[in-house]
């Protein structure tokens, strides 16, 4: 088991300090369970993913997952062929993404390691794909947010891929509504204040308000890919507005309505009206 203090020593030059409010929510919550565990994480796993498989270059390729958590993305893409390379400053996550990997012996994730991704252990040029799925909205200063996308240009070779995810500035706007919030005073101060700065904090002890993040607008997420240095691809809604839906769990039962429905978000993937409807969008950036 790892010890960990507050802190992630990396390249022996920079100490990080890794937000307690965020280790401990991670502690707390079930972050393995996310993606399968109901509909809505689903989605977010199968849409990812397929916008992955679109933009990384085809195995054997090397792939940095960096915020990695407990390895979902990572053991499908080492499965796939991929060497695959997984960081997180989650003490716990690190210990789950070795049991997961260790459940499939034949296609290991190559190396799981407790870092952070505003420095990263890797030389530079030597990755073929950033994944950055979790550090770039729980870094809540542009600045710190500049750095990990900075790092992520630094390890990638010429031409290679950055996927790096954010939340919109209008998700807990969109969640407060659809779980009639509406007289719920604690909750609508927080949407506010999210709408107000983009700076998510929960101020209660209910995990469900989630933990300090920055909520992007779409067309923020883009410059600062740019201004980190990377030629910006596209920016993609992931679930587009299907999580604010309760039909779509019927659907997603059946494999027909379950294709329909991941048609349906391809069509208006792109579209910039839809991307702050998204409660997750992804920006693909290459160096
Ligand atoms: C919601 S989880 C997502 C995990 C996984 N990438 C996924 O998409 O399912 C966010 C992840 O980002 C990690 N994270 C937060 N801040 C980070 C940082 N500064 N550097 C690297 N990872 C970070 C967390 O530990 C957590 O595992």
């Amino acid at each position: 088991m790892y010890t960990q203090r507050d802190t992630v020593s990396l390249r022996n030059k920079k100490l990080y300090q890794f937000s307690d409010e965020i280790l401990s929510f991670y502690r707390q919550t079930e972050e393995s369970k996310r993606l399968t565990n109901d509909v809505r994480g689903q989605i977010e796993f199968a849409r990812t993913q397929e916008i992955i498989t679109r933009y990384l270059p085809n195995p054997p390729a090397i792939v940095l997952d960096i915020g990695g958590g407990s390895g979902p993305y990572a053991c499908w893409l080492a499965k796939v062929g991929y060497e695959v390379h997984l960081v997180d400053p989650v003490d716990l996550h690190i210990e789950q993404a070795k049991e997961a990997s260790n459940q499939q012996p034949e296609h290991p994730i190559a190396s799981i390691s407790l870092g952070d991704a505003r420095a990263l252990r890797f030389s530079s040029v030597s990755a073929d794909a950033v994944l950055l799925l979790g550090p770039l909205y729980h870094l809540v200063d542009k600045s710190e947010r500049l750095l990990a996308l900075k790092e992520a240009y630094r390890v990638l070779r010429k031409g290679g891929v950055m996927v790096a995810a954010g939340i919109s500035r209008f998700a807990s706007l969109l969640d407060f509504f659809c779980k009639d919030r509406l007289g719920d005073s604690v909750s609508r101060d927080i949407v506010q204040s999210d709408l107000e700065t983009g700076y998510h904090q929960n101020p209660t002890e209910n995990l469900e308000f989630f933990t300090d993040a920055y909520l992007h607008r779409p067309e923020e997420f883009r410059s600062e890919v740019i201004e980190a240095g990377f030629q910006h691809q596209v920016t993609l809604a992931v679930q587009g507005p299907t999580w604010l839906f309760r039909s779509v769990e019927s659907y997603w039962a059946n494999p027909d309505q379950r294709a329909a429905v991941l048609d349906l978000i391809r069509k208006v993937e792109a579209e910039p009206s839809i991307l702050g409807m998204s409660s997750h969008i992804l920006a693909i950036g290459m160096k």
